[in-house]
């Protein structure tokens, strides 16, 4: 195995994006950009030859800097919504910018750390890193933050996502990966035939703008019941409020295991490519977004996507936990070591 550099391009202020992609040994394949550390493509084998990129994206940098719908992207310094734009910490309140129905806080705001310039490099044959300093204040976020992803593909076929941070203050911090996948290609079209299995008896109960209230809704007799594997489509219709509010799946799911454990959190399939991901991660939950908001973006190879061709499995601290204190904190003491792991086990 080893890692093959390539140029992708330059970002409008003229700086050269590097594309690294990781071969493994089954013919599966990752690409990476120091712009945004972005997850570009995910190319798996096909039956017959050749190969699918199951990951939506696209071609060039300026398609990136655009990137409303966040493919593939590294999101931080607080993935998901804060409700209110605004919290305490140590007696002081910090406002975020209201970037979310004019009131909430998505993703941390602007600028998103999937479009910021990553110092990027190799780390052996088979993994790739990014880091950067997140300075004070930067987003509104306290606490200057030295972060680092590292992308690795095993030859079990695995995408490993580990996350480093420290900061020079206290604060918080919530990374997630943002890649949007269909199994049939990325240009395969709607999502809704993939089956879907998550390791969670309850979901965040949330207000119409999406934002948790600190109450739980048991997944029993819902339509938040994936603890057996089940097709997306058939409840993602259902009239459930919840699921309104959404404009179809966008919830965050309390995985069933210790809030900082490693563990199982869910798998997602399609039955006519026999493709399959099994997700673990350390972080308490995840929020399966099923891409209803995609309106119509030009993707890779001329591909166009739409509402639900793509669907996310973001592994996070609850969103809002900052908020609530029932919810385990994302807080990040000064000079503390932030450490998470969360992987993507490719079949087919
Ligand atoms: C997350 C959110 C969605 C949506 C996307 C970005 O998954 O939960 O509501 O905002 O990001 O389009």
């Amino acid at each position: 195995m080893a890692v093959v550099k390539e140029a992708f391009g330059k970002t409008k202020d003229g700086t050269g994006v590097t594309k690294f992609t990781i071969t493994n040994k089954n013919g599966m394949s990752v690409s990476l950009l120091d712009y945004g550390a972005i997850v570009q493509a995910i190319c798996v084998p096909k039956k017959n030859g050749g190969a699918d990129d199951i990951a939506l994206g696209f071609d060039d940098v300026a398609g990136y800097e655009v990137n409303s719908c966040y493919f593939g992207a590294f999101v931080g310094r607080h993935a998901n919504r804060i409700g209110g734009a605004r919290f305490d910490l140590n007696g002081t309140e910090y406002e975020l910018q209201k970037n979310d129905n004019g009131c909430n806080n998505l993703h941390g705001g602007d600028p998103g750390y999937h479009k910021l310039m990553y110092r990027g490099d190799t780390a052996g044959e088979s993994a790739v890193y990014f880091e950067r300093v997140s300075p004070d204040m930067e987003q509104g976020f306290p606490g200057a933050l030295e972060v680092k992803v590292t992308y690795t593909l095993t030859d079990e076929n695995e995408l490993v996502i580990e996350y480093f941070a420290r900061s020079d203050a206290d604060t918080i911090y919530n990374p997630t990966n943002h890649t949007y996948f269909n199994l049939l290609g990325h240009d395969g079209g709607d999502i809704t035939h993939h089956k879907v299995k998550i390791n969670a008896d309850a979901v965040t109960e949330s207000s119409k703008e999406l934002i948790p209230n600190g109450k739980f809704i048991k997944v029993e007799g819902t339509p938040f019941d994936f603890r057996e594997e089940k097709a997306i489509y058939l409840d993602i219709e259902a009239d459930n409020e919840q699921l309104k509010n959404a404009g179809g799946y966008d919830h965050n799911f309390c995985l069933m295991k210790e809030p900082r454990e490693y563990g199982y959190a869910g798998s997602f399939s399609e039955e006519t490519t026999g493709r399959r991901v099994d997700i673990y991660t350390d972080l308490p939950g995840m929020q399966f977004y099923s891409g209803n908001f995609i309106e119509k973006e030009n993707g890779k190879d001329g591909a166009v996507y739409t509402k639900r061709t793509g669907m996310c499995f973001e592994t996070q601290f609850f969103p809002n936990a900052v908020n609530i204190p029932e919810f385990t904190s994302c807080y990040l003491p000064k000079g503390e070591a932030f450490n998470s792991k969360t992987v993507y086990k490719f079949s087919w």
